[in-house]
């Protein structure tokens, strides 16, 4: 008797981890969007149809693929939220086209994508902001009412997910905002809108750890990459930055007084024509917080303004000219083999809070060359503790 439950007992749990291991075993499985009405004229309005596809494709419990094919979508701002039942890969082949119609794109997001788990969005498409139609009504410079603008794609808590090979052209806003992720691969990717365009930074970090972006091609108008409070790990490495304002920290001590930065590093690196090179900068006055374990190498200059930058008196808004410190600590940063030719005369221009000096800053192997007018490169410092070894062009900092 006790022998027959044993055995019944076992042909139940066979039967039970046979369901387990089908389940697992659900094939691959595509979700086109013109299965659910869109189409690739340019003109029809496909927002409808692309969330019809992705509840579809977000309920099925295997491999999800939802698949654009080739063509030209016109899609309006969108949202795609999980958590959903199996992993997805959402394959651009063809070319999305945001709105023309200021009626419809005051809003802060083209296509986000929100509270996903492995998630990877590839294909080799573009992503067409359409942003000429939307630069003229950014006044955000002038007015602090100003009018949100969409960022073309949004990231918002999604974890464990990778962006590769996809192209995005002339955004409204930034071109990718990442807050609240982990564990994320950006690779081969191409952000670009003009120079004179406003606010169109590149990739856009904030309260995000363990992000890795590399061989990316990024020129536009801000930052080719901006990293706030909260961004923690970051390894990018493989960028061609420019025309734009470089590769920023900052600004920080704004808000958000706890969430430190830490652990970033650029590496292997190109700036073309680009405003800044790398940079950290905080607000003045701040709040208190930390950026720490800072590392930039092997990086080269073309033709950059400013390519090496801590700026800890950053205070672009009217009615903030009050000569007062910052309580961001700096530490613990590197500027390793760093060279090619500045478009002004500093080139290395390091001003740290008189409150909080910048603490283990290392210039190692620095060789920035001038050819303006005034003689050769220079380099300004205030308030750094650290050291410098190997070739100092310009000299004389710390
Ligand atoms: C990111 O890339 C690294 C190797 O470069 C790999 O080990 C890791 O699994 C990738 N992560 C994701 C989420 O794709
Ligand atoms: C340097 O960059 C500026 C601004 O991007 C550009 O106007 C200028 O033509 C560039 N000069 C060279 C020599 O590339």
């Amino acid at each position: 008797m006790a022998k027959k439950s044993g055995f019944r007992t076992l042909v139940l749990l066979l039967f039970s981890l046979s369901i387990v291991y089908v389940n697992c075993a659900l094939p691959p499985r595509t979700f086109d969007v013109r299965m659910y009405g869109a189409v690739a004229d340019g003109k029809t309005d496909n927002t409808k149809a692309f969330l019809r596809t992705w509840e579809d494709a977000c309920e099925y419990g295997g491999r999800s693929r939802f698949w654009i094919p080739r063509g030209t979508f016109l899609l309006g701002s969108i949202s795609f939220e999980g958590s959903c039942k199996g992993s997805m890969a959402f394959l651009i082949k063809g070319t999305l086209k945001a709105t023309t119609d200021p009626q419809q794109f005051f809003t802060d997001t083209w296509i986000g994508f929100r509270y996903l788990d492995k998630l990877t969005v590839k294909g080799g498409g573009y992503l067409d902001g359409q942003g000429a139609a939307a630069w003229p009504y950014n006044d955000c410079s002038r007015n602090s009412n100003c009018r949100t603008l969409p960022t073309t794609l949004r990231f918002d808590f999604v974890t464990n997910s990778a962006v590769n090979n996809i192209k995005s052209v002339n955004s409204k806003n930034s071109h990718i905002n990442i807050f609240a992720c982990h564990n994320m691969n950006i690779s081969n990717i191409r952000l670009t809108a003009p120079a004179n365009s406003p606010n169109t930074d590149g990739i856009h970090i904030g309260t995000s750890n363990k992000m890795k972006i590399s061989r990316a091609v990024i020129g536009t108008g801000d930052d080719c990459i901006a990293m706030v409070s909260g961004s923690r790990d970051i390894d990018i490495d493989n960028v061609a930055c420019g025309p734009g304002h470089g590769i920023s920290i900052g600004s920080l001590g704004r808000s958000h007084a706890s969430e430190f930065v830490s652990g970033i590093s650029v590496t292997n690196s190109i700036f073309i024509g680009s405003d800044n090179g790398v940079r950290i900068k905080t607000m003045a006055p701040s709040l208190h917080s930390k950026a720490s374990g800072l590392t930039f190498q092997n990086l080269f200059m073309r033709n950059v303004s400013n390519p090496i930058v801590i700026d800890q008196q950053y205070c672009p808004y009217q009615g903030c000219r009050i000569q007062s410190s910052s309580a961001v600590q700096i530490q613990d940063v590197t500027f390793r083999n760093i060279m090619g030719i500045s478009r002004t005369q500093i080139a290395v221009n390091l001003q740290c809070s008189g409150a909080l000096p910048c603490k283990n800053v290392k210039l190692i192997n620095i060789d920035l060359g001038y050819h303006g007018r005034g003689g050769k490169a220079k380099s300004l410092c205030s308030n750094v503790i650290g050291y410098s070894y190997g070739k100092q062009i310009p000299g004389g900092c710390i």
